[in-house]
């Protein structure tokens, strides 16, 4: 038998057992849309939605505001869950809009006001659960943010009978411990919370300084990079007096004291820098820890797989994976917070210090 005859015969075999080297050949099924196809038909019934929400709700396209709502009303809606205690809600259930009118008054969700502006006319005209377009919403979004890597998303959600209670979102002015022990609850450990923070690198802060919105929380907020976890480890300088603020590094940057408050308790602290300057890893804790974050309190079992669906979101170049210190600033102003490794050596950024906004 020739060598060609060889390859062929084993494409075949393959191709009818469904397995090279181990892995599985994911069949696509043409969906009934004749454009379009998926792993599992199911997922079929989420193009109509990706198309409307491309081209509609994120009409800005870029990472920037409408992305930022649709990611943070995902975590709002899936953390009010507890393992332990039924009563603080059934997770990532679409209750923050199926019970907006009580859950939107808790002050811990104050400004997901604009998310429910933004998504409700969409979940109006489409046939999937509110908690299914929550989650998949912020999916769709983050792909809109280079260096994120491929969002999982599964498809199946049964949506709430009950608000969530109030109190079962962390607040920047709660403790550490605080939050790590209510995320805990919820079934997120405290490295899953570091990994869930890597969003604050393309967020920015709406409701705690009143005379500014968008405030964001690193200098590059639109790039999902590592620049939160070093600016959140640099000696804040610039003061910041809101409830839940505490000074940062640089102009136009805003600090959450939950922030600081985990970057330097030693349960987090070495979670936290081994972040700076580690795109790769950052990016993939990220989408794992998103992965659960997504279906707290939901059956994954009678989940269908639908991340095929998501497009694939852009890469960083390898400069913007490069971290840096801001202008002016150097490791002299680090405060080095992980007793056990040294702060990465970090080239300092040309220039005056400047955000970089959002596109
Ligand atoms: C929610 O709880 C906070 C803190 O206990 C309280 O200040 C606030 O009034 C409560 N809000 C509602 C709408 O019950
Ligand atoms: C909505 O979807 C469900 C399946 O999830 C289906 O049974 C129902 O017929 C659909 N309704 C409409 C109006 O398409
Ligand atoms: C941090 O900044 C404050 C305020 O500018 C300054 O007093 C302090 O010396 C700085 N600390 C370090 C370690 O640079």
């Amino acid at each position: 038998m020739s060598f060609t005859t060889l390859l062929v015969t084993f494409a075949i075999s393959a191709a009818l057992s469904g397995v090279v080297d181990g892995a599985a050949i994911q069949r696509r099924v043409a969906c009934p849309d004749g454009k379009n196809s998926a792993n599992n038909a199911a997922c079929c019934a989420l193009f109509p939605v990706l198309e409307d929400i491309q081209t509609n709700m994120f009409a800005d396209s870029g990472c920037a505001d409408a992305a930022h709502a649709a990611l943070r009303v995902a975590f709002h809606d899936a953390i009010g869950f507890s393992s332990t205690d039924p009563s603080q809600g059934t997770g990532a259930d679409g209750s923050i809009f199926i019970f907006a009118e009580q859950e939107l008054g808790y002050d811990a969700n104050l400004g997901i006001a604009d998310a429910f502006n933004l998504e409700a006319p969409f979940i109006a005209k489409h046939n999937i659960s509110v908690a299914d377009f929550i989650q998949f919403a912020a999916a769709v979004s983050l792909t809109k943010c280079p260096g994120v890597l491929q969002p999982p998303f599964m498809f199946g959600r049964v949506d709430a009978t009950a608000p969530a209670p109030n109190g079962t979102v962390p607040e920047p002015f709660q403790s550490a411990a605080d939050i790590l022990s209510q995320m805990q609850d919820a079934g997120l450990s405290a490295s899953d919370t570091v990994a869930l923070l890597a969003s604050h690198s393309i967020a920015g802060a709406d409701d705690i300084d009143p005379n500014a919105a968008g405030v964001p929380f690193d200098s590059t907020p639109s790039l999902f990079d590592t620049q939160f976890f070093v600016e959140t480890l640099l000696n804040g300088t610039v003061s910041g007096n809101n409830k839940g603020q505490v000074p940062s590094p640089i102009q136009g940057e805003l600090r959450l004291q939950s922030d600081f408050e985990l970057a330097q308790d030693p349960a987090t602290a070495c979670l936290w820098q081994a972040n700076v300057n580690n795109q790769a890893s950052m990016a993939r804790a990220f989408q794992q820890s998103f992965a659960k974050m997504q279906i707290l309190g939901q059956d994954a079992s009678s989940l269908v797989d639908c991340s095929d669906v998501i497009p694939a979101p852009p890469a960083l170049s390898a400069s913007q994976q490069q971290a840096f210190f801001p202008p002016g600033l150097s490791i002299k102003d680090v405060q080095q917070s992980c007793q056990t490794a040294a702060f990465p050596d970090l080239p300092t950024a040309p220039g005056a210090a400047v955000i970089i906004p959002s596109m």
